[in-house]
């Protein structure tokens, strides 16, 4: 069988995330079969990764599973063991219970215990060496998000031959937010060791070269940071010699020189595979489906939609508050109006979390108790996770899609609402913290804290006329369209072949 080793320098496009694209089930016949693992990363890295011929290292989403290295879909997986103790401390503790909470602008209170700390360096290491081991002399390693920033310096150190990029998929905070961390600086660092640093938006990409500024006092220029590099850092770099560059740095002596090596920190905002939405929507077994649910929720005037992994950062309880508010102020009326709120099981052993589903399965009880009659559902309330076909058929019933997140990286459900509505109708209402917003600006926005104004937004789309429904879905789809995923990866990964600019070349004496 294929094991790690036997796949040695094999590969010169190599992605490494916390989560392989599928977890793979044996039954207790030992047949294997596949489960889509959940979230955003990997609805959009799954289709580069499709056309590259590339590995993807990552984790199979169970504990102690030692899988070996097998293909999938066309895609060749390199799994990365984690035991039942690093499963509570790198990943459920330091990545969602520090770091998660931290970046989303500390909705939910972070914590720092220093055993999380530790299992979150050695884990690191893990996928570090697993990286530095099949990765091709002179290839390209492409690392992803919060749960493995101290990657690109491990392998750096290891591996000075190698092109780095790293993609941060979640918010980057604001430097008064991300200085609570006692690990600051070592995170900075390990960030640093990529060659191109990407974030959702260019607000991300600020706050980063900030605390890069406030941390290490490098100089930053636009998006370029100057990092110095010691001689020898200089000497043992093979193919990325071409990026250290000879530049006055301030503060030094008059004509002294320093070797930097410049490091690119600047937004790449992410997306989906728009075409293949539309291509499933379009599907006439798929309308037919959007039609059935239609008529299973009693065939309401309008439907709308919320889908959301079940997490604090997702507004989820906001989004309820004004419905509720609208029932109760007999604006909406259950006989016409019916809220289908899709919650995927997420992270389901971490406090906060199983703090949130009571909360909102709470709300839930209490609004169908109050308004639900016996032929109407006030919410549709669904704790799971659903194929894309289903998800397809969802957006194509919604006649409103609600996305009231109070933090988000870029919210990749707004963008497969707009993609799979290729009869432009349907209304998006959308909230800045995302950063879907930034590129949706004929979305209805909102601020999810103003629960008035997320009021006036919902009645606003449950009002509003079809051609201007129809004027906004359009402007929506085109950006969509064209700022899909394909451009996303092709972006960074252009960045990242290109050396930044400015470049000097040290001189031979
Ligand atoms: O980008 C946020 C993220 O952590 C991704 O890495 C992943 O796609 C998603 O959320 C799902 O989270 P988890 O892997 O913890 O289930």
């Amino acid at each position: 069988s294929t094991t790690p080793e036997s796949l040695a320098g094999e590969f010169s496009f190599v992605v490494v995330s916390n989560r392989l694209p599928v977890d793979r089930i044996t039954d207790a016949d030992g047949n294997p079969s596949f489960r889509t693992s959940p979230g955003g990363l990997v609805t959009a890295l799954e289709p580069v990764m499709r056309e590259a011929d590339g590995a993807w290292i990552g984790w199979t989403g169970s504990a102690d599973d030692e899988a070996d290295p097998f293909e999938h879909d066309g895609i060749h997986l390199i799994p990365v063991g984690l035991s039942a103790e690093e499963i509570e401390l790198y990943y459920e503790g330091f990545s969602n219970d520090t770091l998660w909470p931290l970046y989303h602008d500390v909705i939910a209170p972070p914590a720092y215990h220093r055993e999380w700390w530790e299992s979150y360096v050695q884990v690191n290491r893990r996928f570090a060496d697993r990286a530095a081991l099949v990765t091709a002399e002179g290839g390209t390693v492409w690392v992803q998000d919060y749960q493995l920033q101290l990657v690109p310096q491990m392998l750096r150190e290891q591996r000075p031959d190698l092109t780095i990029g790293f993609f941060n998929h979640i918010p980057f905070p604001a430097y008064g937010i991300y200085s609570q961390l006692p690990w600051r600086t070592q995170i900075i660092k390990g960030l640093l060791g990529a060659d191109v640093i990407g974030f959702q938006r260019t607000a991300d990409a600020g706050n980063f070269s900030r605390a890069v500024r406030r941390l290490l006092g490098h100089q930053t220029k636009g998006t370029v940071i100057d990092v110095p590099v010691t001689d020898e850092e200089a000497g043992s770099a093979k193919h990325r010699i071409s990026s250290v560059k000879v530049s006055a740095v301030k503060g030094a002596e008059a004509g002294a020189q320093k070797l930097v090596r410049t490091v690119v920190a600047k937004a790449f905002p992410i997306s989906i595979d728009a075409a293949r939405y539309e291509e499933l929507a379009r599907r006439p077994d798929i309308q037919a489906r959007a039609k059935e649910i239609r008529e299973g929720l009693g065939n309401p005037a309008v439907v709308m939609l919320g889908v959301d992994r079940l997490d604090y950062t997702k507004g989820i309880g906001h989004r309820l508050k004004a419905f509720g508010e609208l029932l109760a102020d007999g604006k909406l009326d259950v006989e016409d109006v019916t809220l289908v709120q899709v919650a995927s099981p997420s992270r389901e052993r971490v406090r906060t979390y199983q703090m949130l589903r009571d909360d909102i399965e709470l709300t839930v009880g209490r609004l169908n108790g109050d308004y639900s009659t016996i032929s109407h559902q006030a919410i549709s309330y669904l704790h799971h996770g659903y194929p894309r076909e289903e998800m397809v058929a969802l957006y194509l019933a919604a006649d409103i899609m609600l996305v009231t997140a109070l933090r988000d990286g870029m919210n990749l459900v707004a963008k497969e609402y707009v993609a799979s509505r290729f009869d432009n109708d349907g209304v998006l209402v959308l909230s800045e913290f995302a950063g879907a917003s930034d590129e949706l600006r004929t979305a209805l926005r909102v601020n999810p804290h103003d629960i008035e104004g997320l009021k006036e937004a919902i009645m606003q789309a449950k009002t509003m006329p079809k051609a201007e429904r129809s004027r906004r879905m359009r402007a929506l789809r085109k950006r969509v369209q064209e700022y899909d995923v394909a451009r996303w990866s092709t972006s960074f990964l252009t960045a990242l072949a290109t050396p930044s600019d400015g470049l000097v070349l040290p001189k031979a004496n």
